[in-house]
């Protein structure tokens, strides 16, 4: 399974890079505000920031909802740099776009999937990624974990080529059913991979490693 970071905090971002394990930068309008990066020109030199710390699929997001708007910004985020990936919103338009896209060769991430109905359209649509937020189902008492299982199911089926981004990953767990279940990638924050670290053995395990090496020197 690929590992994606969610963020656009660039130190975090180069924490997870030097780690060595990591695959690709999510992000969205609302990482974006967090880290005070607002404007045009300030989030297109945000993405490039990104680009040269990461070489791997950079989600940038659209902001137009209309088919003519999203393909305008689309086109131009795509040429920013060969790694970004764009990330066009789960609605008619979005579809459309990212059926221009495909046909172009530009690579899609498809947000703001909630149902195993919305994926099957993005697959059909040709995205690149398709994005169900399974945080935010679990956070609505809906089982977000169980629409990654439905997806995968669904593109096993008919072979879709395109690949499960578990997006709004919360937690260690989140990240191993994932993996569990078949996603393709996952994306989540650095707190959630840093999780993957801990055990208590391994602590204890070490700390007595160290303690008997010591005896002899
Ligand atoms: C990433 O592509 C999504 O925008 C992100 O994972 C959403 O996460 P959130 O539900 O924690 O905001």
């Amino acid at each position: 399974m690929k590992f994606f970071i969610d963020t656009a905090n660039l130190a975090q971002i180069k924490e997870a890079q030097d780690l060595g394990i990591l695959d690709g930068v999510t992000t969205n309008p609302s990482l974006m505000a967090k880290e005070g990066i607002t404007g045009q020109k300030n989030i297109i030199q945000h993405y490039l920031d990104i680009c040269n710390i990461v070489d791997g699929p950079v989600s940038a997001e659209v902001i137009a909802t209309d088919f003519e708007g999203i393909i305008k910004e689309g086109e131009a985020l795509a040429k920013l740099h060969k790694n970004i990936v764009v990330k066009v919103p789960m609605i008619k338009e979005g579809i459309k776009a990212i059926s221009y896209f495909s046909k172009k060769g530009i690579k899609t991430n498809c947000t703001l999937v909630f149902s195993a109905g919305q994926a099957l359209l993005a697959a059909k649509a040709g995205a690149t990624y398709v994005s169900p937020f399974l945080g935010r189902l679990d956070d609505i008492s809906s089982d977000g974990m169980r629409l990654i299982e439905d997806i995968r199911l669904i593109y096993d089926n008919y072979m879709y080529e395109t690949q499960i981004l578990a997006a709004s990953i919360r937690h260690t767990m989140h990240i191993l059913k994932c993996a569990e279940v078949g996603a393709d990638v996952m994306t989540g924050p650095l707190s959630s991979i840093n999780g993957l670290f801990n055990h208590p053995l391994t602590d204890s395990g070490l700390k007595q490693f160290l303690a008997d090496y010591n005896k002899g020197n």
